[in-house]
């Protein structure tokens, strides 16, 4: 079983505020990418075919004991436009996944979202690591982690299925980020 984790309320950088996601979010998220088959590529999720899906999706996501999803907006609010899941899989163990809206891509926002989680992981009493994988071709993916200071450790093979992609398993990259 796994301890339940404190997760922070949320995170705000210059041009982002993190907050846990809600079920009004769903519209938003629907509208911005959920929908979008160039977004989930790389995901272990297929494109929503309605917003009725995207509904039970956020509703799956909200708090659980060992996860906290936040939606991305900007500072002062607004629409979701991204997503943040951090998960506590182990004990001093953190894991995260994220999401952004096409029409972000390319501006270093999503580094900007994961930097300060790092931060924080790193800084809490008890948390070792703080990791994630990406699916092997997922380049951008890669590199947001390695800007975020994650270091590559290595491929974990047949590691997580993608459905856009296969239905087999592929090989995925795994960073983190650890204390000494
Ligand atoms: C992955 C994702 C979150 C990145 O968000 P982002 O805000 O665009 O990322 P950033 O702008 O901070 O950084 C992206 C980096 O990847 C690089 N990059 C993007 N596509 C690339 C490609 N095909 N080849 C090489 N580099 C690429 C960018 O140049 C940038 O690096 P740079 O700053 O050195 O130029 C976003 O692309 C996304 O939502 N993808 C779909 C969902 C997904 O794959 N999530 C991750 C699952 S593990």
């Amino acid at each position: 079983m796994l301890r339940p984790m404190i997760f922070p309320s949320g995170f705000v950088t210059s041009r982002l505020r993190l907050r846990p996601i809600a079920a009004g979010d769903a519209e938003a998220i629907f509208a911005a990418y959920a929908r979008d088959a160039e977004v989930t590529r790389y995901l272990t999720w297929r494109p929503h075919a309605s917003l009725h899906e995207t509904e039970a999706f956020v509703a799956a996501s909200i708090d659980g004991p060992a996860h906290r999803t936040y939606v991305l907006t900007d500072p002062d609010g607004g629409s979701a436009f991204g997503a943040f899941d951090l998960r506590a899989p182990a004990a001093g163990h953190l894991s995260f996944g994220y999401v952004l809206a096409r029409a972000h891509w390319g501006q270093g926002l999503m580094t900007e979202a994961l930097t300060p989680v790092v931060r924080w992981a790193l800084a809490r009493p008890g948390i070792w690591r703080i990791g994630a994988v990406a699916d092997i071709d997922n380049i951008a993916s890669a590199r947001v982690m390695q800007k975020a200071g994650l270091v590559r450790e290595g491929i974990l093979r047949r590691w997580l299925v993608h459905p856009s992609l296969s239905a087999a398993p592929r090989d995925c990259v795994s960073y983190a980020a650890v204390r000494d």
